[in-house]
């Protein structure tokens, strides 16, 4: 079931998504060689308590952290550790916040210092299939429509979209109805109505989209080894088109 929600609760769901989007500016400003994910997942706890509001995934099926920091080959649920970022690295930091009981999730993938030309393609084109999604989700479209657009054009690029892991509806809980796979066919799926909120939330690789988990039993990373990004966003469907609620306003893309 889709639980549709009234313009009350998206009201609220955006102040926590406000919230979290301010926690990936700081972010964005922490990270440099040498900085643990360790140090930002104290950060973003400390942070949260500070600002009235809880991690969410601190305790969601016996996870353990209010973050996950996923590094170059991991494409989502890494752990964060005390292992510091090098140069060339790639991180991506997702995180739900729970401000007053409304919930926004946001991941967002971050250079350390320098990368390569590769490497900074694939943050621009996994971020840019975001948008690519986010432009399909108007009253009317289907779910399918989202994905066929990250899809065509992720691969186009000459990178892949992992199956694996999806985007969802969001509201009570992290994970509700619709799925949102970051592919498909167009006209496919739950048609989009006023009042739906949802993630999209594109990892894109370099190489193969396949995954295979480590031992933890979270980790997700790439069977070759190669990068993977992530950039994720909220959005509340109104009649007048999506409102992203995680907006970070000026590191988005201008035209949304
Ligand atoms: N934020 C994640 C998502 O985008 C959910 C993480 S689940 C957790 O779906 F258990 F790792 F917290
Ligand atoms: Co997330």
């Amino acid at each position: 079931m889709i639980v549709l929600k009234s313009p009350r609760e998206i009201e609220k769901m955006k102040k926590a998504g406000e919230l979290l989007a301010s926690v990936h500016k700081e972010i964005a400003k922490m990270i440099t060689p040498g900085i643990t994910t360790w140090e930002i997942e104290e950060f973003v706890d400390s942070y949260l308590k500070q600002h009235g509001a809880t991690p969410e995934q601190k305790g969601y099926k016996g996870y353990k952290y209010a973050t996950c920091a996923s590094v170059n080959d991991e494409i989502c649920h890494g752990f964060p550790r005390k292992e510091p970022l090098k140069q060339g690295d790639i991180v991506t930091i997702d995180m739900v916040v729970n401000l007053d009981g409304a919930l926004a999730d946001s991941a967002w993938s971050y250079p350390v210092g320098t990368v390569t030309e590769e490497t900074s393609r694939l943050l621009d084109v996994t971020k840019e299939a975001l948008y690519k999604g986010i432009e399909q989700a108007k009253v009317g479209n289907r779910i399918g429509d989202i994905g066929y657009a990250i899809q065509t054009y992720v691969e186009e690029e000459g990178f892949s979209v992992v199956r694996d892991f999806i985007g969802h509806g969001i509201g009570a809980s992290i994970h509700e109805k619709p799925d949102v796979p970051h592919y498909g066919l167009p006209g496919k799926g739950p048609r989009i109505k006023e009042g739906m909120v949802f993630t999209i939330e594109p990892m894109v690789n370099v190489g193969a989209y396949q995954k295979k988990m480590d031992s933890n039993g979270w980790t997700a990373r790439t069977v070759d080894g190669k990068y993977s990004a992530q950039y994720e966003h909220t959005i509340a469907i109104t009649k007048e088109g999506p409102i992203i609620l995680t907006s970070q306003e000026d590191n988005e893309r201008q035209s949304v």
